[in-house]
């Protein structure tokens, strides 16, 4: 094989590789989106659509009342106790009464309602 022959085989190699890590990381991406969400969490979980709206023809926001109906705060409270910086669901402001959707979104990526004002309590809400 010539110099220039090699050199082809190298290029086209090049691009194979580049294309094959473009087409892994973009799946990751996309597989870390999806599990990024709750509404495919609670999905894969068995929770339907109507387990939350419970008018099938207007579908709003949902309110912490509906959460309690499956998730109970005590047992999140110890659930979650370790956590560091602090605990998200037993806090001196609302003890175990936050409201789940200042966090947790089921649409949309969730916040952390507490990073504005504690830059310290950096945990990933999912
Ligand atoms: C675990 C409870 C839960 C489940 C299950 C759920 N939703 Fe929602 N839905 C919510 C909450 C809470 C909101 C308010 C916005 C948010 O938090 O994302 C909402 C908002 C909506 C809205 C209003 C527009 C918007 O995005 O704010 C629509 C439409 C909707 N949901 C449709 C659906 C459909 C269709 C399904 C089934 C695939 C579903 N929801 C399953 C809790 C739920
Ligand atoms: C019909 C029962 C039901 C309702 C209503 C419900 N959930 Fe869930 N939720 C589940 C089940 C089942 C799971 C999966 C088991 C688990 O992780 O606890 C789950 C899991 C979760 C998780 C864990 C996600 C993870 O990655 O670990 C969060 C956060 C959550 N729900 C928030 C909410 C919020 C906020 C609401 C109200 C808007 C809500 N849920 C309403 C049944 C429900
Ligand atoms: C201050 C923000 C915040 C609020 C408010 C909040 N959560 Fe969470 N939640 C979190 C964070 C952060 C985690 C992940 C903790 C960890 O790193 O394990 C979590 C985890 C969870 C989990 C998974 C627990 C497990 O066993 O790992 C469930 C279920 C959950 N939340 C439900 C709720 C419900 C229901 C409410 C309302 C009663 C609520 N959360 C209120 C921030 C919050
Ligand atoms: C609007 C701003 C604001 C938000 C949002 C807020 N805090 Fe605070 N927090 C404060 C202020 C101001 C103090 C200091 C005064 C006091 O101790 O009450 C404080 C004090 C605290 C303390 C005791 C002192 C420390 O740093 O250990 C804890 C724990 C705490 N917050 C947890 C939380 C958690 C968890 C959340 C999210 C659910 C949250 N806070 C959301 C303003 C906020």
């Amino acid at each position: 094989m010539n110099t220039k022959t090699l050199q082809k085989y190298r290029f086209l190699f090049a691009i194979g590789l580049t294309l094959f890590l473009g087409v892994i990381f973009t799946g990751g991406l996309y597989a870390a989106e999806k599990k990024g969400l709750l509404d495919a969490y609670h999905a894969e979980n068995g929770v339907a659509c109507a387990d939350c709206h419970e008018n099938e023809n207007k579908r709003e926001a949902v309110s912490m009342v509906k959460c309690l109906e499956c998730h109970d705060v005590e047992e999140l409270a110890k659930a979650t106790a370790a956590v560091q910086p602090t605990n998200p669901h037993l806090n001196r402001h609302y003890n175990t009464g936050a409201d789940c959707n200042l966090c947790h979104h089921q649409h949309k990526t969730s916040e952390n309602f507490c990073l504005p004002c504690h830059a310290p309590f950096n945990f990933m809400v999912p």
